[in-house]
């Protein structure tokens, strides 16, 4: 595939994951939308974006699938530059059945966006959300990663974890598969955002019990294979946050 179908196109991670984000020019930071299409014709739709992303973001997404097949929107957390143009997004999906899906901690503050659609608590239903296929979203809180109520889902299917902004990159990656400075890539953007060692520790020990095959984190590129051993120990020994701030 050449560059421009790594930019510019959806781009299939495996059958069932497509990125449909956006690789910016400028200096926004890079983000990365993601769809899994399930048995049957049901899409799930992570971290759908912001306002600017939103045409290109969405022209990926009508590339896959007709918009209506989404019936489920997962956030990782509120920030803007996840859910910013959830409104449009809600509007253009246009079902009055779609879910936005989301810790309480996350919700409440959502709740100020002004959106139609219901709101799923995972905390109030086992950090769970079963499709209609049968298949199992799994929900991992992340407390303080760098949100109060920051998420990862696992498809126990496909081994596949959505991180969120963990394990994410500010490096401005060339495409989703690009990890040329991996593992250092992922310094700068936990060293700025998440709040120590100790807490961003505390959420790894968390998702160690998964058996994951690839991690698809909100920013930079994807993290497969023997990268996945590395990128726990990696940010396992990592001063972050408060760990960096000098007493003066
Ligand atoms: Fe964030
Ligand atoms: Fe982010």
């Amino acid at each position: 595939m050449t560059q421009d179908k790594l930019t510019e196109q959806p781009v299939a991670i495996t059958r069932e994951f497509f990125w449909v984000g956006f690789i910016g020019k400028g200096t926004r930071l890079s983000c990365n939308p993601y769809l899994l299409l399930d048995e049957g014709g049901e899409a799930v739709f992570f971290d759908p974006g912001s306002i600017p992303d939103f045409p290109v973001v969405m022209r990926k997404v009508i590339e896959v699938i007709p918009p209506k097949h989404i019936s489920t929107i997962v956030v990782s957390h509120q920030d803007p530059d996840v859910c910013g143009n959830l409104a449009v997004v809600e509007d253009v999906i246009d079902r009055e059945d779609l879910k936005i899906v989301g810790h309480s901690n996350t919700l409440r503050l959502m709740d100020h966006l002004g959106l139609k659609s219901g709101l799923y608590a995972i905390d109030a239903h086992d950090y769970r959300l079963q499709l209609t296929s049968g298949r199992i979203l799994e929900f991992i809180h992340l407390p303080f990663l760098h949100a109060a109520g920051a998420i990862a889902t696992f498809d126990r299917a496909s081994r596949t974890l959505l991180s969120g902004d963990l394990f994410a990159s500010l490096e401005g990656a060339a495409s989703i598969f690009d990890n040329a400075k991996f593992p250092h890539s992922m310094d700068r953007f936990h060293q700025t955002y998440m709040p120590s060692n100790a807490i961003l520790q505390r959420g790894l020990k968390s998702l160690e019990p998964l058996d994951i095959d690839r991690i698809l984190p909100q920013h930079g590129g994807v993290i497969g294979g023997d990268q996945i051993a590395v990128a726990f120990k990696h940010l396992r020994q990592l001063p972050c946050g408060a760990d960096l701030m000098k007493d003066d």
